[in-house]
């Protein structure tokens, strides 16, 4: 989808309001992850040496139209300030007299932080009046959220329909490294889709199976593959309910052309806690008393033997309990083979909240050719969904 990007856009003088997403881990009014911030930082720093003057909005949590104290984006703001090396303002509301003096007050170069915009309840219904009260502040709108695009609020849909909106350079890389993974991708291309439900990423099987040349299911969600095909998974997390659907999704893969890997050992134990006495069985006997907790060191070596047919490949959710060892055995092994083929030419694309503390713990987050700061958006755009606020920024 073309889409307007800050290459043709001249900010001296103007009043850009920027749709940030500052929804960043916070623990006791400490900010635990600045990836967020981080990543934002470079769309400010260009908007500022180019003379705008930016007013960066942002919801956070979910106060449900409320003002809650606790979910104030002043840390967010001082962080900004802290990334950014400059002084970074904030105002306790983001319409309305106080936001507008406040505005009022910016030289070209200078950055604001609005109160967050969840504290209002028409941010999320999408309230036209809200959105105008937005608007009002400023003279260009430039979304740099991808990863709350899945949400048509007023800060990332309503917005971009009343003053011209641009990409901003982080939505822009998240856009082109998405189109070039699932949308033009080089092929043969590869998903691997892990994780615990079937439930949760049915939508995203179904879009992918009609869309990639392999796909390899892992997680507790291949416990559910395995057992609708018969196979024995002991006390295994796993879905009864959806065998049906998961031998539908392996019927439309065959008749799609895609190839489904599942796993073919497994690594199991009696209990899920960290150290336990495992085992190591093939992954359709699995012993009445035991559950998987780990793709086996059989499945991962053949996946990484396939790496280098690969040209892509998408990657979203761990292949084990990987948050307790050693059942993160095999997510870290791929991860570290996937990061070493994408020195050699695969281009491999990465998403999804798990995903990224799984390939931050095997020490590879720089090391693939994208890795998303999306959790839902990026789901909702595997699952071949058109993003509300991505489709408002298409011109
Ligand atoms: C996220 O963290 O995924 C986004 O900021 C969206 O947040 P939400 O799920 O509360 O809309």
């Amino acid at each position: 989808m073309p889409f307007r990007t800050l290459d043709s856009l001249d900010v001296a003088g103007k009043r850009v309001l920027l749709r940030a997403d500052l929804n960043v881990p916070l623990r006791d009014g400490k900010i635990t992850d600045l990836t967020r911030i981080e990543r934002l930082s470079p769309t400010i720093r260009e908007l500022s040496q180019n003379g705008a003057k930016v007013i960066v909005c942002s919801h956070f949590d979910r106060p449900k139209g409320k003002r809650v104290p606790e979910m104030s984006l002043a840390p967010m703001a001082a962080a900004l300030g802290d990334v950014l090396g400059k002084r970074v303002r904030f105002v306790e509301d983001c319409t309305g007299v106080a936001a507008e003096q406040a505005v009022g007050l910016l030289a070209p170069g200078d950055a604001l932080v609005l109160e967050n915009t969840r504290f209002h309840a028409g941010e999320e219904t999408n309230d036209p009046n809200f959105a105008r009260a937005l608007a009002k502040l400023a003279e260009i709108f430039v979304n740099d959220a991808f990863s709350a695009a899945h949400r048509a609020h007023a800060s990332t849909e309503g917005v971009a329909h009343l003053l011209p909106a641009y990409a901003g350079r982080l939505m822009q890389a998240e856009l082109q490294a998405l189109d070039a993974a699932l949308g033009n991708p080089l092929r043969p291309l590869a998903a691997i889709v892990g994780g615990a439900k079937v439930s949760t990423k049915l939508e995203l099987l179904g879009n992918l199976v009609g869309k990639v040349d392999v796909l390899i299911i892992g997680g507790a969600m291949a416990n559910t593959f395995l057992a609708a095909q018969g196979n024995r998974v002991g006390k295994s997390l796993q879905e009864a309910e959806m065998h049906g659907t998961a031998l539908d999704i392996l019927a439309r893969a065959r008749d799609a052309g895609c190839r489904i890997v599942l796993p073919t050992d497994a690594v199991v134990a009696r209990e899920l806690k960290p150290d336990p006495p495992t085992e190591v069985v093939s992954a359709n006997v699995v012993p009445a008393n035991a559950m998987i907790l780990d793709v086996g060191p059989a499945s991962v070596a053949a996946l990484i033997q396939q790496l280098p047919s690969w040209k892509t490949l998408v990657w979203n959710g761990p292949l084990g309990a990987f948050e307790t060892p050693p059942f993160d055995a095999g997510t870290v092994s791929l991860a570290r083979a996937v990061a070493e083929a994408t020195k050699h030419g695969l281009r491999s694309v990465a998403g999804g909240g798990d995903t990224v503390s799984a390939l931050r713990h095997a020490g590879v987050i720089d090391q693939l050719s994208y890795v998303s700061s999306a959790g839902g958006a990026f789901l909702e755009w595997l699952e071949g969904k058109t993003l509300p606020g991505v489709a408002a920024l298409a011109g």
